[in-house]
């Protein structure tokens, strides 16, 4: 397995969200989690990176373990991870090279390797012609399209895309996940966070459902063929 939610318990201060959480994903596994909005779906994505971590039981993802880890570790984790949010989450001063230059900046990367690691990935999600555009110049399609760029150029093993289409129309909408299953096909798995059932219908991919009366019950596991 490549992630295991082993039991996990997880709370706010004040708000119970996770109680014997258990869920697994493969390498290279397309996942869809659904739930209604205050569920627990962008907290299990922050669990997922160990932005979060459980109060009891166990997140484990490739070699690393929520109870082992050490913090220096965690930037390694971080790494084989790529996030996509529903807000873009772009830097709006810079254009799309520059937003994408900012993330290898951490890797050390050569400036030449940088440049063709960053061509590559802008060919690959179709906007290499708009590489010197900021983000307010674009639309909300080719903004996500720039952040799946930058969650992809470390070559992650896995992509968090949390409600990666909650500001888009259902035709970008249908874009947005069609190059997301384009990359599952390269190899690496997906797990995409979403209350947009009309998205998931159509998508024909694994589903977890996060049920309903929060933390008091586990989540059920289904596989459709809708
Ligand atoms: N930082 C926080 N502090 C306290 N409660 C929070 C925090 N973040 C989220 N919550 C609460 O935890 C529950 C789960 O939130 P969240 O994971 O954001 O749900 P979803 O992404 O499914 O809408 C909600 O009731 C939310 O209000
Ligand atoms: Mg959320």
């Amino acid at each position: 397995m490549m992630l295991t939610f082993d039991n996990v318990e997880f709370h706010y201060p004040n708000q119970p969200v996770f109680r014997n959480l258990n869920l697994e994903l493969n390498y290279g596994e397309f996942t869809f989690v659904i739930g209604k909005s205050g569920i627990g779906k962008s907290t299990l994505m922050q669990l997922v990176y160990l932005n979060l971590f459980p109060i009891s039981g166990t997140v484990k993802i490739a070699e690393f373990d929520s109870q082992t880890i050490k913090s220096s570790q965690i930037p390694l984790l971080r790494r084989k991870i790529g996030v996509i949010f529903q807000d873009f989450k772009l830097l709006p001063d810079r254009n799309v090279f520059q937003n994408l230059a900012y993330v290898l900046k951490v890797t050390n990367s050569s400036s030449k390797d940088m440049k063709k690691k960053i061509n590559d990935v802008l060919n690959e999600v179709g906007l290499f012609h708009k590489r010197f555009n900021k983000p307010d110049e674009l639309s909300g399609g080719e903004q996500q399209r720039v952040a799946i760029a930058r969650a992809i150029i470390n070559d992650p093993i896995l992509v968090l895309a949390d409600e990666p289409t909650g500001n888009l129309d259902p035709e970008t909408s249908g874009e947005i996940l069609a190059l997301l299953k384009k990359i599952n096909k390269q190899g690496t798995a997906v797990l995409v966070v979403t209350h947009n059932y009309e998205l998931v219908k159509k998508a024909n991919e694994r589903i977890i459902k996060l049920d309903d009366g929060r933390a008091m019950k586990a989540v059920i596991k289904q596989k459709t063929e809708i």
